[in-house]
């Protein structure tokens, strides 16, 4: 042990207490391999950061999986289907009918606050606030993690590496360039979008396509909403007083909706840019990287958050697999397999964001377009159905 209480070797160290990491250190903690999580912030700060809110039944299930869903079963909302609005009008896509599935609206706060409380109470060790965390000897079998804390410089030995210290994180950096492949698309706008302790607009998610550009009405319970309107990437969150924002949305949904919306101060306000973004291979040597170390996905197909846990799902079961003693093949197959499914879902969130925003170069063709493809969708139960298996989630390969 070192001085700070922690072990100096453990079996995986996990960089990042985000999601991914933290739901990754549950699984193998239930599982009874050893893990230490290293985070840069502080869980303050790492739970007031407001992200997503659509949780794919997959998710649930290992989120069940991992011990951790009986607060989601009390208080997230099943949702069957979704709304889309444009040319006036709202159209419901109806997942259990055309599926039989569903998705759970219960915020990512939530779902890293109970991962949070569950590590707590396992005991299992967390370093926050920790700087300069670097990765070594990531090509040997035996990697080491070094970092500083109040307490100084520390390091820790491991026989592997989970990278899931998010976009702008050390990991993926970690890979030299000439082994990484990235592919990239960064779109011409962000998305605006508002907490507030209101009811919502209506009892489903609407996804609104509409000349002065997008808008999402979604909640995280029933007094709390979340909105969303597509803005310029020069905007500031300043120059967006809550009348405004307001006033935005309203003119961007159908009547009905406009004329429902109850707006209330809002608990939160920020700007997000859109991009879409793979690095290949998502292993390197003993680092193995999850959720958005290795990817972004625009947030119109509520798909960021869900491909974390998928990613955690299949790292999981080959590290438990490995330790078990029944192979490396879950380990060795790791990128190729996660990204099988990663690049499905980077199509469906581009292809959703290219149908629902104004681009600039969209003009009056263009929103015709995108009504037009609208309209099929709706009113076709193939191009409906094809809608709502991606948004529920594609399935797994086992
Ligand atoms: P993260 O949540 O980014 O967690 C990574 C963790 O690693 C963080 O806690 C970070 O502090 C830590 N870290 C970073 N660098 C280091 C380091 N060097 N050392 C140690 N720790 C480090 N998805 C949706 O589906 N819908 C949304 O509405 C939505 N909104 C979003 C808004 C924003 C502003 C962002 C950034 C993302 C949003 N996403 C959304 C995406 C979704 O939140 C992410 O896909 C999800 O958080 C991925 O989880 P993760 O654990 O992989 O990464
Ligand atoms: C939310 C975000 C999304 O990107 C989305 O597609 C649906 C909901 C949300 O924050 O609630």
């Amino acid at each position: 042990m070192s001085d700070a209480g922690l072990p100096r070797r453990t079996q995986v160290a996990i960089i990042g207490a985000g999601p991914s990491g933290l739901l990754l250190g549950q699984l193998l903690a239930r599982a009874g391999v050893d893990a230490v999580i290293i985070e840069r912030q502080s869980p303050d700060y790492v739970l007031g950061r407001i992200r997503a809110g659509v949780l794919e039944q997959g998710t649930v299930e290992l989120l069940e999986h991992a011990g951790v869903a009986t607060r989601l079963h009390a208080e997230g909302l099943v949702h069957d289907g979704v709304e889309l609005a444009f040319d006036g009008r709202r159209h419901r896509i109806d997942f259990a009918d055309l599926i039989g599935r569903h998705v759970t609206v219960y915020g990512q706060t939530e779902v890293t606050r109970d991962l949070m409380n569950a590590r707590a109470a396992l005991g299992a060790p967390t370093v926050y606030e920790a700087s300069e965390v670097s990765l070594h000897d990531l090509d040997t079998d035996s990697p080491r993690v070094g970092w500083r804390d109040a307490g100084g410089r520390h390091e820790l030995a491991c026989d592997w590496v989970a990278g899931c210290d998010g976009y702008h994180g050390v990991s993926r950096a970690s890979i030299p360039a000439s082994v990484l492949r990235t592919y990239e698309r960064v779109y011409p706008f962000g998305w605006l979008g508002v907490l507030c302790d209101t009811p919502p607009v209506s009892p489903e998610l609407i996804y609104a396509n509409h000349p002065r550009g997008f808008a999402l009405c979604s909640m995280r319970s029933t007094t709390r909403s979340r909105y969303y309107v597509q803005c310029g990437l020069d905007q500031k969150v300043e120059d967006w007083s809550d009348e405004r924002f307001f006033d935005e949305l309203r003119a961007r949904l159908d009547e009905r909706a406009a004329a429902a919306l109850v707006t209330g101060p809002s608990i939160e306000k920020s700007i997000a840019p859109l991009r879409s973004f793979v690095a290949e291979p998502m292993r390197h040597g003993r680092l193995l990287l999850a959720g958005d170390a290795a990817h972004i996905v625009p947030p119109t197909g509520a798909k960021g958050l869900n491909l974390a846990a998928s990613d955690v799902r299949y790292l999981s079961r080959a590290l438990v697999a490995h330790y078990r003693g029944e192979g490396s093949a879950g380990l060795d197959g790791y990128s190729a397999r996660c990204l099988a499914r990663v690049w499905k879902a980077v199509r469906f969130s581009w292809w959703f964001t290219t149908l629902m925003h104004r681009f600039p170069d969209t003009g009056d063709f263009g929103q015709k377009i995108q009504e037009a493809e609208l309209g099929y969708l709706v009113g076709s139960r193939a191009a409906a159905t094809a809608l709502a298996e991606n948004y529920v989630g594609l399935p797994f390969d086992d």
